[in-house]
């Protein structure tokens, strides 16, 4: 539950709609799901298995499975480029993040009263997100330092039914308005032709790999984490099947509620049939839907924001635990001086970001989501299909799942991650590069 708590985060409510409808609607979401469970599934064993093996944090998970003096540099490089991705991603994550906290207060200090508040709440100003990204780091590091077995799993298990509730009484609600089924047909009838279009797909792999926080050494580290006992092979399963039917249902909302928005006056497309502003899609769609519930819509805009607060929340710690384990064991610094100063370190990226938004904020997430996660992704691949020797392999999934040896996944998966996914990954980057 709790990779499924890191898994499950803006990634699904914020990222996925905002990639679909900027990407031509129902063809991303077709290329979304056959990436997800062709190339991310097999990754994320790849990477769960590789950190249940090593019992350590990612460089040196990857080491232990390493032979030559070659091998064990190219686990540093792989296992250190991953948490210096989860590191970056958590700089853009924590601004979007603050977004959804401040999404969350505005509704309380409307109903109490307070105009001015409630304005300076749901307009950007560098004032309001320095303080919002500010305060989610400093509630990430809190957590962080006190260790990560403490409650995250609890949290998460409470998170997945609550959030799913509320984004089904929200369709139910979404297809009574005018426009919605403009959306759900924008959502699900795919135009074909686009499907194979490079960039799409680039972009659809990036957002598989961000939504199961591959290539950033946080699946090697919660793989760590798992007990012998378990069966790795049904858990890497139930996290992508998770992970990938929230993000599903956000789309259902979302992409309705954009038309219902627009049918009410919002402005969403350009004349020229582009989004207007695609980082802030969400923060305008959702609250022009919850005014319409009238003084409800102040409750339900209250428990939706603050559960994706949370659900940002379970995703950020899982992103500060890869430096910060790291660095309490490779250091042996205190884990609380570890978190605060990598925290702080963090910080300064993101007010760095805010600083040069229109320039830096775009480009930091194309270059760790749609580059940095697929790579590294891509090279714990080769970790396990090329370096790690089989028969050591085999014995680690056998702990838990006994019966793997004569199963359909060890026929297919080995030579899979060895030959498919490097393949496939490396054609969409070379097609959208001659693309
Ligand atoms: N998977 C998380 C989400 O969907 C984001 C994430 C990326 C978490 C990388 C950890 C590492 O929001």
């Amino acid at each position: 539950m709790a990779a499924a708590g890191s898994a499950v985060g803006l990634g699904n409510i914020w990222g996925f709609p905002t990639q679909t409808a900027s990407n031509g609607g129902a063809a991303f979401l077709i290329a979304y799901l056959v990436l997800a469970f062709c190339l991310a599934y097999p990754a994320l064993m790849a990477e769960l298995t590789i950190g249940r093996h090593g019992q350590a944090n990612a460089v040196s998970s990857l080491r232990k499975i390493s032979n030559t003096p070659l091998q064990k540099r190219f686990a540093f490089v792989v296992g250190f480029g991953g948490i210096i991705c989860a590191g970056l991603i958590l700089s853009f994550y924590a601004i979007v993040a603050g977004w959804m906290i401040s999404a969350t207060v505005e509704p309380i200090a409307t109903l109490a009263g307070s105009d001015t508040a409630s304005t300076w709440l749901s307009e950007q100003s560098l004032s309001r997100n320095m303080i919002f990204t500010a305060g989610f780091i400093i509630l990430t590091v809190a957590i962080i330092s006190r260790g990560v077995e403490h409650g995250i799993e609890k949290w998460s298990k409470r998170l997945m039914p609550a959030l799913l509730s509320i984004l089904f009484a929200l369709i139910v609600y979404v297809m009574m308005q005018e426009g919605a089924m403009t959306g759900l047909k924008a959502y699900l009838v795919p135009d074909f032709k686009s499907i194979l279009d490079p960039e799409l797909l680039v972009s659809a792999l990036g957002q598989a790999f961000f939504s199961l926080s591959l290539g950033t050494s946080v699946m090697i580290i919660y793989g760590s984490y798992i007990s012998k006992k378990e069966n790795l092979v049904s858990l890497g399963a139930y996290v992508t099947l998770i992970d990938v039917f929230i993000a599903f249902v956000a789309g259902l909302l979302i992409i309705p509620a954009m038309y219902v928005a627009q049918a009410q006056g919002v402005e969403i497309f350009s004349a020229t049939g582009e989004l207007l502003s695609e980082d802030t899609l969400v923060f305008q769609v959702l609250p022009a839907l919850f005014d319409g519930m009238g003084t409800i819509g102040l409750f339900v805009g209250f428990a939706f924001f603050a559960l994706m607060s949370i659900a940002a929340l379970t995703s950020s710690i899982s992103m500060l635990e890869a430096p910060v384990s790291y660095a309490v064991e490779r250091f042996t610094m205190s884990r609380v001086a570890a978190t605060w100063l990598i925290g702080v370190v963090i910080a300064l990226v993101s007010f760095t970001i805010l600083l040069n938004f229109g320039s830096l904020f775009g480009l930091v997430i194309a270059l760790t989501t749609k580059f940095g996660q697929p790579i590294l992704g891509l090279m714990c691949c080769l970790f396990v299909g090329w370096i790690w020797y089989r028969n050591s392999l085999l014995n680690e999934i056998k702990q838990g799942c006994p019966e793997v040896a004569t199963s359909l996944f060890w026929k297919i998966w080995p030579w899979y991650i060895k030959f498919i996914c490097p393949i496939a990954i490396g054609l969409v980057f070379v097609s959208s590069i001659v693309g």
